[in-house]
Order: C-alpha cells, then sequence, then structure tokens
C-alpha cells in the first residue's frame, strides 16, 4: 500500500505533481486563457457582491489560507481576513451577508473548522468550502464546495493536501480576479502557463533530494531551528516549522524576518541553524540583510533562493535552488525541500514518522 515507499509522508510528498496537476485538470483552460470553476459557476455579480473574505482553518490549511490571502487581496483586490478556526469562533467576528467565508479542512472533519463554518452561516455569511473528502462533514455543511484532488492522503503530516490547497488558492485568486475585471487577459495567461509548469517543477525538486537528506543529517540533533522569511517566504516558514516539530520533535520557530530584532535575535548564537527562504524580489534586498544579521552571530544558514539567483549562495553557508516561477505561485515550490528537511530530520532521529506522537490525522474534539 506504500507502493515501496518507506513511509507514507515520502510516497505523498512524491505523489504532489500528480495531485497537483489533478487539482488544476479542467479548471485552468486548455488554452490558459483563464480559470473556471464548474461547482461555482459564479458571473461577475458573484464577485463584486463580496466586500470581505475571512478564511478560516486550522494546522496546515490554516497556512494555506495565509497564502491565500496574499494572492486573493493582490489578485482580486477583496479584503481578507485569515483566523485559526479555534479562536474566529470566540472573537465573535465581523461578518454578514456581504461576506464569503471560506473554510479549508483536507479532512472535511476536523471540528473547530466546522464548528466555525456553522458560526459563519449563522452570521448570514456564505461559506465556501475547500477540502480533499467528498461527502465530508464540511463538504455537506457548506454551501459551495471546491475539492483539491490530491487522492487520500494518510500521514498525519500534510503535504500533498497543502500544496494541492495552495493551487486553489491561486485558481481562485485568478478566476475571482478576472471576474471583477481586475486582471488583464495577458497576466491572467501568464500566470495559467506558469500554473501548469508547477507539476515539472515540483518534479524536479524531487529528483535531487540528496543534498537535503545530508542538511537533515547534520542538523537532524539541534535542539532548535529557526525559518525566516518575509511576505509570502513567511507564510511558507510557518508551514515549514510546524512540518518540522510535528513529525521530528525538533522546536522549530517560524519569524516574519523584520521582526528579527524586535526579540528572537537573541536567540541566535553560534551554530543555531536557520531557514532563510529568500525568493520573493520585492523583499530581496531586505531578506539579504537579515541573512548577514545571523550570520554575524555565527548561526548556520540554509538559504533557499531562485535559480539563477548568484548573490545567495555568498552569504550562506548552503543553498537550495527552486525554479523560479510567479512570484505568487513560488509557495508551491518552496515548501517541497522543506518537507523532505522535515521528513529525513524525523527518519534520522528515528521518530514514527506517519503517526507522530500525541497527534491524529483528523482532530475531531475540541
Ligand atoms: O483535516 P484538516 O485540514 O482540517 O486538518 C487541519 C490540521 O489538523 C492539519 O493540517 C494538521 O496541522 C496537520 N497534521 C499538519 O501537518
Amino acid at each position: 500500500e506504500k507502493g515501496g515507499y518507506e513511509h507514507f509522508m515520502i510516497k505523498e510528498i512524491y505523489e504532489q505533481p500528480k495531485a497537483v496537476r489533478e487539482t488544476m485538470t479542467g479548471r485552468v483552460e486548455k488554452d490558459n486563457s483563464g480559470v473556471e470553476f464548474e461547482e461555482l459557476k459564479w458571473i461577475k455579480e458573484d464577485v463584486t457582491a463580496i466586500k470581505k473574505i475571512a478564511i478560516v482553518a486550522c494546522g496546515t490549511a490554516y497556512h494555506a489560507g495565509i497564502v491565500g490571502k496574499y494572492l486573493i487581496e493582490n489578485l482580486a483586490r477583496i479584503p481578507v481576513e485569515v483566523d485559526v478556526a479555534s479562536e474566529f469562533r470566540y472573537r465573535s467576528p465581523l461578518i454578514d451577508d456581504q461576506t464569503l467565508t471560506i473554510v479549508i479542512s483536507q479532512s472535511g472533519e476536523t471540528l473547530d473548522t466546522l464548528a466555525a463554518l456553522k458560526e459563519a452561516k449563522k452570521l448570514g455569511s456564505r461559506v465556501l468550502a475547500v477540502t480533499n473528502v467528498v461527502g465530508s462533514s464540511i463538504a455537506r455543511e457548506a454551501d459551495q464546495v471546491i475539492y483539491t484532488w490530491a487522492g487520500p492522503e494518510i500521514a498525519v503530516a500534510s503535504t500533498k493536501a497543502y500544496t494541492t490547497q495552495l493551487i486553489i488558492m491561486a485558481m481562485l485568486a485568478i478566476y475571482m480576479g478576472s471576474l471583477k475585471g481586475k486582471l488583464p487577459p495577458a497576466r491572467v495567461r501568464e500566470l495559467c502557463q506558469e500554473l501548469r509548469e508547477l507539476p515539472n517543477h515540483i518534479y524536479e525538486l524531487l529528483e535531487d533530494v540528496e543534498p537535503i537528506k545530508t542538511f537533515a543529517q547534520q542538523y537532524g540533533f539541534n535542539e532548535d531551528v529557526f525559518f525566516l522569511g518575509r511576505s509570502l517566504d513567511y507564510a511558507v516558514a510557518l508551514e515549514g516549522a510546524l512540518k518540522l516539530k510535528e513529525i521530528s520533535y525538533i522546536h522549530a520557530e517560524a519569524y516574519a524576518a523584520g521582526e528579527l530584532k524586535h526579540g528572537t535575535l537573541a536567540l541566535i548564537i553560534e551554530g543555531v541553524p536557520v531557514i532563510a527562504l529568500a525568493t520573493q524580489k520585492d523583499v530581496y534586498e531586505k531578506m539579504l540583510s537579515n541573512i548577514k544579521e545571523v550570520k554575524a552571530r555565527d548561526a548556520v544558514v540554509i538559504g533557499i533562493g531562485l535559480k539563477g539567483d548568484n548573490q545567495i549562495e555568498k552569504y550562506v553557508d548552503h543553498t537550495i535552488y527552486i525554479p523560479a516561477t510567479d512570484k505568487f505561485l513560488t509557495p508551491i515550490l518552496s515548501v517541497i525541500p522543506l518537507q523532505l528537511l522535515a521528513y529525513y530530520a524525523a527518519v534520522t532521529r528515528g521518530c514514527d514518522v506517519d503517526k507522530p506522537r500525541n497527534l491524529a490525522k483528523s482532530v475531531t474534539v475540541e
């Protein structure tokens, strides 16, 4: 059932090119002219009526929501709030019939997310669910459903569900942006072309895992690891840190790199591993300064940069390059080495990769 792989997690990591491709099938138009969601069939007025979007989810799905916020706000120009479901429910959220609530859940059974969905409906909001499980409780309760077509995800640590959720977020942002008239057709075409290239790019990243395996073996016994990034890279840093904590039990923290000097820099001392993501051009120089800051404290830095970037390796100890794509789509690629790092760190430490201690695949209790 593991198809020759040692664990479900690594099998599912390798299934990502296929999962991502299937999630786009029939949605990204064949001629790259746009995105269509048969299950929504929205018209312009459906989108212009949305004054605000509230994204609600837990864990990894919440991290997909943070990326979703960037994408929807940038490409469709609709304000988006993102909450973890267990907080949303209890903060008396300001949502109404002009709000679209998007709940994201791989399993479709997470109790907090389901309760948040019900709360949103009670307040008059239309609810769109993004889930991987057909007929799940969340799919049944929502007004509309978009399925990720990732196939069953067995490992507790979510991988292919996350990347397919990101694909949905990107397609939804393009869909809403074009319906609203906020995205010129040429930009839509460019984004669709880049979307289509993603499975090949992921495949390419999965072909060369040896350096990551080596880093994981080298740093697998450190007590703390820091993940730094700005803008979309920060969202990915959050996911990288969660993955590492969850399966390898290494304490990991994700930091918006600009926040370093407001406290965290005190923890950066000689030999502390820092994973620094620097894929976003508009904050690239700022990120390099942050890298220099941690290097000056003798941290060991693994940089995640874009192929073609010939600067980053001058400042870090090791570099992992990801294929260049549209800046809004880079999270779908930059998360891959972080998933692999977590996986190999857990293997090195002899952890139960697929069933980490104290965790369940679907959390149906509060
Ligand atoms: O099934 P869901 O997407 O609602 O699950 C949400 C979280 O419990 C889940 O993403 C959790 O954080 C994963 N184990 C992370 O790898």
